[in-house]
C-alpha cells in the first residue's frame, strides 16, 4: 500500500497535497497517513487470522498520540519499554490487559507502576530482574505475570546496531541459562510464568531468522510444562522489515512470513503475541523539508535543508537509506536522471556535525532555495528519536485521513526549549 503518491505534478499524502500542508504548517514537518498505519495493522491481523494473535504495537517506533489513539480503537495492544510508554499508551486508550513491558533495566518504581496498571505481562530479561519483580509484587501482595525473554543466539542479518538476539547483545536471558531461569521462577511465590518471549532485532528481511529463533525458544516450552508450568503465550517480538529503496517494491510480504511462522507457533500450542513497530508505521510517514542553499564545495554539491539529524537521526547512526525526492515532481523517481539533468548531492542539515546528513551522493533534480523535498519511510524511529540538539525545537506532526488532516503535535516553541530550565536556581548546601 502506498499512501504517498504523485498526482498532477505534486506529492499527495492520501488525498491531501503535501505542499498545502507545508504552506499551512511550515517545515520541517512530519506527515503521517492514518490509513497506512491501520492498513498495515490489518494486514498482519489477516495474515495471522487463524492464530488470532495479540498484536502489541511497538510504540517506540512512533508514539504520536493521534496514531496511538487510532491503534487502540483498532484493538491493538502495546509493546512498551518504560513507565513513560505505559502511561502514554493508557492515556491514549490502550487496554492495559494488552500491554507487554520489556527492557533490560526496569526500576522498582516502573515495576510497581506496571503492576498497579494490571498489564498483560512483564517480559523479563535477566535473573536479577526476576528477583526484583518478585520482591515488588510481594510488597504489594500481588502475583506478577511474567514471560522470559530468551536470547536465542540467532544472527538476524541486519545492521549491527539493531541486532538484539545474538549472544553478545545485552537483551534477554542467554538460552544456555534459560532452564535454570525457568526453575528460578518456580521458586518465586509472587511470579506466574505466563510465557516465553524473543525479539531478535529490527528491519529483518530474512524470515527464516525468526523461524530459527522460534524453534530454539519452542524447545523450552516442553521443559516448562515438565516443570509444571503451563505457559499461555509465545511472544515473538517485532522486527519485520520494510522496503526503504524504490527497487525493493513493497518489501517482504507478511503473508509469506505468516506461512513460515504459523505452523511453528501452532506446534507449541501457545497463543501468539506479536510486537510490530516499523512494519506498521515506517512507510506511513514522510518528513518534509525545505532547501536552504545549494552549496557546491570542494568536489561536492551540498544541498543544505532545514531538517537535520535532530529530526531524523537514522542516516547518521545507522547509515540508513531514506529515499528523498522533490515534492513537486511528476513521478516518484526519475530513472533517466543523469549527470546532465541532475546533480549528485549530499543532503545535509544545519547542525554543527559532519554526521548531520540525510543522504549522501544522491542524484536529484537541481534544487534551489525554497524547494520542498520529501524524505520517505520516515514514519518509524523518526520523530520518536528526535531531539532538540543545537536548540532546535522539535517539529510539528500532521495526520492525514483521506481528504482530512489535523495537527497532531505542535511545533515546539522557544519557550518549550527553556520550560524545564531553572532560571533562578536556589542554591542548597550539603
Ligand atoms: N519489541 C521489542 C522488545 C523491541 O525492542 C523492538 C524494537 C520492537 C518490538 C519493535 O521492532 P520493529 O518491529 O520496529 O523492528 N531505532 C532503530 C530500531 C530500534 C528497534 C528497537 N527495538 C532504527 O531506527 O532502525
Amino acid at each position: 500500500m502506498n499512501e504517498f503518491s504523485y498526482r498532477n505534478g505534486t506529492l499527495y499524502a492520501e488525498n491531501v497535497p503535501v505542499k498545502l500542508l507545508a504552506e499551512k504548517f511550515g517545515t520541517p514537518l512530519y506527515i503521517y497517513s492514518k490509513n497506512h498505519f491501520l492498513g498495515q495493522f490489518n494486514a498482519i491481523k489477516k495474515a495471522f487470522a487463524e492464530l488470532n494473535p495479540v498484536i502489541c504495537y511497538a510504540m517506540k517506533a512512533n508514539a504520536n498520540f493521534s496514531i496511538m489513539q487510532e491503534m487502540a480503537k483498532a484493538g491493538a495492544g502495546v509493546d512498551t519499554v518504560s513507565l513513560g510508554e505505559i502511561a502514554r499508551a493508557i492515556k491514549a486508550g490502550a487496554d492495559p490487559k494488552k500491554i507487554v513491558f520489556a527492557g533490560v533495566g526496569k526500576r522498582d518504581d516502573e515495576i510497581e507502576y506496571a503492576l498497579d496498571q494490571d498489564i498483560l505481562m512483564f517480559t523479563v530479561e535477566s535473573e536479577p530482574e526476576l528477583d526484583a519483580i518478585n520482591a515488588v509484587a510481594a510488597k504489594r501482595k500481588k502475583v506478577a505475570p511474567v514471560a522470559l525473554r530468551i536470547n536465542p543466539d540467532v544472527d538476524p542479518k541486519t545492521h549491527k546496531h539493531i541486532s538484539t538476539g545474538k549472544r553478545e547483545n545485552k537483551f534477554g536471558i542467554d538460552i544456555a541459562r534459560a532452564q535454570a531461569a525457568i526453575a528460578q521462577v518456580k521458586g518465586l511465590k509472587n511470579l506466574k510464568l505466563l510465557g516465553l518471549h524473543m525479539h531478535i532485532g529490527s528491519q529483518i528481511t530474512e524470515f527464516d531468522k525468526h523461524g530459527e529463533a522460534i524453534d530454539k525458544v519452542s524447545a523450552l516450552v516442553k521443559f516448562a510444562r515438565e516443570q509444571g508450568m503451563p505457559l499461555e503465550y509465545l511472544d515473538v517480538g517485532g522486527g519485520y522489515g520494510i522496503a526503504y529503496k524504490p527497487e525493493q517494491g513493497v518489501g517482504p510480504g507478511i503473508e509469506e512470513f505468516a506461512k513460515n511462522m504459523i505452523p511453528r507457533i501452532k506446534a507449541t500450542g501457545l497463543k501468539l503475541v506479536m510486537e510490530p513497530g516499523r512494519y506498521i508505521c515506517g512507510n506511513g510517514g514522510i518528513l518534509v523539508t525545505s532547501v536552504i542553499y545549494d552549496k557546491p564545495s570542494g568536489d561536492k554539491n551540498f544541498l543544505v535543508v532545514d531538517a537535520a539529524m535532530n529530526d531524523l537521526i537514522r542516516p547518521s547512526i545507522y547509515e540508513a537509506y531514506h529515499k528523498i525526492w522533490p515534492v513537486n515532481a511528476t513521478t516518484e523517481v526519475d530513472a533517466a536522471l543523469d549527470a546532465k539533468s541532475g546533480t549528485k548531492y549530499d543532503v545535509v542539515g544545519p547542525i554543527c556535525e559532519s554526521t548531520d546528513f540525510l543522504a549522501k551522493e544522491r542524484m536529484l533534480p537541481k534544487s534551489k532555495r525554497g524547494d520542498l523535498l520529501a524524505v520517505f519511510s520516515a514514519g518509524a524511529y523518526g520523530y520518536a528519536m528526535a531531539s532538540t540538539y543545537n536548540q532546535r525545537p522539535r517539529v510539528a506532526e500532521i495526520v492525514v485521513d483521506g481528504k482530512n488532516f489535523w495537527l497532531a503535535r505542535q511545533r515546539e516553541t522557544l519557550e518549550d526549549l527553556t520550560r524545564a530550565d531553572v532560571l533562578k536556581p536556589q542554591v542548597q548546601t550539603a
